[in-house]
């Protein structure tokens, strides 16, 4: 990022200024931005929210939550100082709009702010809950500001969940291109501001020894894990109604999915990237109701212990329902139906209260012939794996054989590995910096398009459907990794759930 310009000036009106994603990660993304110089001088903020305010009380809100994330050990601000030079000169940058979102009347009180902010330019960040989304969209339309006329940008980011299944994210895709052109709608999955995410497309193809490997010819198996030692915490009333399917497949692992399976671009054109990354959405196989129950198994954790901490049953949560059937740990087994990974199960799992944080994708290559090795024991060679660590601590490692010394021929399973941290000075971040520079400049290539988040709530329906016709949410104490019958999906084909975290 150091060598890029700042972006050009621009007005972001952050609806949901007031809410915990503004203050938690857009106001850090913005303070990291400005730290590295990537806003430009003509760069303002205009909150909007539904809460008595002005801009003195966002301003010192947001700067004290700022502080104190910035001195917490552990949080992705990185520990240390915040510069008060540099939160300053942003802080001086943000002004508040108390505004009702259906209130059409303050949408043109909007516009003149916009207008009087020296810049013609404005993105509007939906930071509110989702049944906003599109009650936004269609005022600021109504009120004139998506128009892009006379070289001005006016763009919009819009978060996650976008819908809840197929037919409300059509519906939702429907109503935000009646209101703007598709170039002009950013659709956010954080995951794709991950470093190591982004990576995956430098390690695959910019080396020449992974690609050739890079396929049903030697690859036996993938697994994605995204592991989190989190519970639902105070989310109970979002979470219960959504669960960990819909909140983290058809987005965050599907995006990982893609990252590692697409086929070479013929160019980092935004454009490029992206049909090739929806093409791997297109091809995952859509099930039957049926195949979906055989391939899927989803858990609840109960009480139990998480490094250490003592968990309450996901029941007893607060604002969950005590009798609640939803997942809190899904796992699946998914397949790319084209030329290069037929026949190759993707296996994805994702959890809450889990043992570790732990968010990965490991590639299980197929293993060597046992022809020299027909003494040892079965089992005594394991199969190379490629590991691409994302998060928490980022890097890649390949487990492979060695010979034990001594006299016998004795393999030993050893690894070689590479942290980020060990080679690059790790910058704090939130992973929103690089989304929202790329919004400024207008740079698509890390966000959705219709048809993407689309395919992506395709591919997770038969497991919906599966579901509602019946079949159990298996139990699993916090601190497991999920129920025992997840082991299930991949019976067979001597295959296991690499262990979390290790
Ligand atoms: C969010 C989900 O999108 O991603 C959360 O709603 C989840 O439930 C989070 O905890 C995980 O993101 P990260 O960056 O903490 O791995």
């Amino acid at each position: 990022m150091g060598r890029l310009a700042p972006a050009p000036a621009c007005v972001m009106v952050i609806f949901g200024i007031r809410g915990d994603l503004a203050k938690r990660l857009l106001a850090p993304a913005l303070y990291n931005l400005c730290s590295a110089g990537l806003l430009a001088d003509g760069f303002k903020v205009l909150g909007v929210d539904h809460n008595e305010g002005d801009d003195v009380s966002i301003r010192k809100d947001l700067g004290d939550f700022l502080r104190e994330q910035a001195s917490s050990k552990g949080s992705e601000m990185g520990k240390g100082e915040v510069d008060e030079r540099c939160w300053s000169w942003l802080a001086d940058r943000i002004s508040y709009h108390q505004a009702e979102f259906e209130d059409d009347a303050a949408y043109s009180a909007l516009g003149k702010k916009i207008e009087a902010a020296g810049t013609e330019n404005a993105l509007f960040y939906l930071a509110t809950a989702p049944r906003f989304f599109s009650v936004v969209a269609e005022r600021l339309c109504k009120a004139g500001l998506l128009k892009e006329d006379d070289g001005r940008f006016r763009r919009m980011v819009v978060e996650k969940p976008f819908g809840e299944d197929l037919d409300s994210a059509k519906e939702l895709n429907r109503r935000l291109l009646a209101c703007m052109a598709e170039t002009q709608i950013y659709r956010i999955d954080h995951f794709l501001g991950k470093e190591t995410v982004r990576n995956i497309m430098v390690t695959r193809f910019g080396n020449g020894v992974f690609e050739p490997l890079w396929n049903r010819m030697h690859i036996d198996s993938v697994q994605i894990t995204a592991a989190e030692t989190v519970g639902v915490e105070e989310r109970g009333a979002f979470y219960d109604k959504t669960g960990a399917l819909r909140d983290m497949t058809p987005n965050h692992l599907l995006a990982l999915l893609a990252m590692m399976a697409m086929e070479p671009p013929n160019s980092f054109d935004p454009e490029a990237v992206r049909a090739e990354k929806g093409r791997v959405l297109e091809a995952i196989r859509r099930y039957s109701p049926e195949e979906a129950a055989e391939r899927s198994v989803r858990g609840q954790y109960t009480a139990g212990n998480v490094q250490g901490k003592a968990v309450a049953a996901y029941r007893d949560s607060p604002n969950v329902d005590p009798k609640s059937d939803t997942e809190t740990f899904v796992a699946l087994e998914l397949e790319v139906d084209n030329w290069r990974w037929a026949g190759v199960p993707f296996y994805v799992r994702t959890g809450k209260s889990m043992s570790a944080r732990d968010t990965e994708i490991a590639i299980q290559f197929k293993a060597a012939p046992r022809t020299l090795f027909q003494d040892l024991p079965e089992g005594a060679s394991k199969p190379n794996v490629l590991v691409l660590q994302i998060q928490p601590d980022e890097g890649l490692s390949l487990c492979f054989h060695a010979k034990q010394p001594g006299p016998d021929v004795e393999l030993r399973e050893v690894a070689m590995a590479f942290r980020y941290a060990d080679v690059f000075p790790s910058k704090p971040a939130t992973g929103y910096e690089t989304l929202i520079y790329d919004v400024l400049i207008g740079d698509p290539t890390l966000f959705n398009r219709a048809q993407d988040v689309e395919n992506g709530w395709a591919v997770v329906m038969p497991f919906l459907e599966a579901w509602k016709a019946g079949g159990k949410v298996e139990p699993y104490a916090a601190g497991e990794d999920g129920p025992a019958g997840a082991e299930r999906l991949l019976d067979g084909g001597g295959r296991a759930w690499r262990p979390v975290g290790k």
